[in-house]
C-alpha cells in the first residue's frame, strides 16, 4: 500500500505522514529531506542551485541515503548524517531552487520509487501523487493559508532556538510556494484524483481523523 501526501510547505504533511505511518504500521518517507540534502551539498560547495551544469556534476558523485523509519527519516549525505542540518532555514530556499532542475528530479524520483516499491509506505512531498506514484492507493493534498503556515514554522524555529522573524518567514514561504508551483518540471499541484484537506482551522487530530476515515472506508 502506498499513500501520497502532497501540498505546500508548512501545511503539516510530515506531521500527519508520521502519524499515519505509525497508525498503519508502514514506512514514512520524507521526500523533501532528499532535496534538502542536495541543497546542503550545493551550499557547502558554493554552487548556485540554478547552475544546472555544476549541480549535475556534484550529483554524479553524491550518495544520498535515506533511512525511512516509522517516525522519522534519517538522511545521510555521502555517509554523513545531515538530518538536523538540512532543516536550517537557509537550506529551505536552496532545496526549493535545486528541486526545479530536471536532472535533480530524475535522480530523486527514481530513488523514491525504488524505496516505495520495497515496502508499504507513506510519502510526503510535492509531486508524489502526480509523478512519483501516480497509482498510489490514496492521495491527499494538504493545504493551509500562508499566514497559518508561517506561524507554525515560526513556532517550530523558535522551539529549536533559531533566530527568526515571522514576517520574513511568511515572505519566504510565499516565494517558495510560487517557485514550487510554477517550475517547469513537476510543479506542485493537486493530482486530479487527490482528496484536498485544508488544515488552516483543523488541528492535527482533525486531519488524522479525516484521512483515516477515508482510508478505512476504502478498505
Ligand atoms: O517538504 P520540504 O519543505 O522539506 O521540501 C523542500 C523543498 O524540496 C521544497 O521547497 C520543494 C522540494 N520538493 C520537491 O520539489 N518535491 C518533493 N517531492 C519534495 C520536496
Amino acid at each position: 500500500m502506498n499513500i501520497a501526501i502532497d501540498g505546500p510547505s508548512g501545511a503539516g504533511k510530515s506531521t500527519i505522514a508520521k502519524i499515519l505511518a505509525k497508525e498503519l504500521n508502514i514506512t514514512y518517507l520524507d521526500t523533501g529531506a532528499m532535496y534538502r540534502a542536495l541543497g546542503l551539498k550545493a551550499y557547502r560547495n558554493g554552487i548556485l542551485p540554478t547552475d544546472e551544469v555544476s549541480v549535475e556534476k556534484i550529483l554524479e558523485t553524491t550518495v544520498i541515503d535515506v533511512v525511512a523509519g516509522e517516525s522519522n527519516t534519517l538522511v545521510y549525505l555521502d555517509g554523513e548524517d545531515v538530518s538536523g542540518q538540512i532543516r536550517q532555514h537557509h537550506i529551505s530556499k536552496m532545496a526549493s531552487d535545486i528541486s526545479a532542475l530536471k536532472c535533480v528530479r530524475i535522480y530523486m524520483v527514481d530513488l523514491q520509487r525504488k524505496i516505495a516499491a520495497r515496502r508499504d509506505s507513506v510519502l510526503d512531498g510535492r509531486d508524489i501523487g502526480t509523478v512519483v506514484l501516480p497509482n498510489a492507493d490514496y492521495k491527499f493534498y494538504l493545504t493551509a493559508s500562508v499566514d497559518e503556515r508561517a506561524h507554525r514554522r515560526y513556532l517550530e524555529l523558535m522551539a529549536r532556538g533559531e533566530e527568526c522573524n515571522e514576517e520574513q518567514i511568511k515572505e519566504d514561504i510565499a516565494k517558495r510556494d510560487y517557485n514550487d508551483m510554477n517550475r517547469q518540471h513537476s510543479p506542485l499541484k493537486k493530482a486530479d484524483d487527490a482528496i484536498e484537506i485544508d488544515s488552516t482551522h483543523l488541528d492535527i487530530d482533525g486531519v488524522k481523523e479525516k484521512m483515516l476515515c477515508i482510508i478505512k472506508a476504502a478498505k
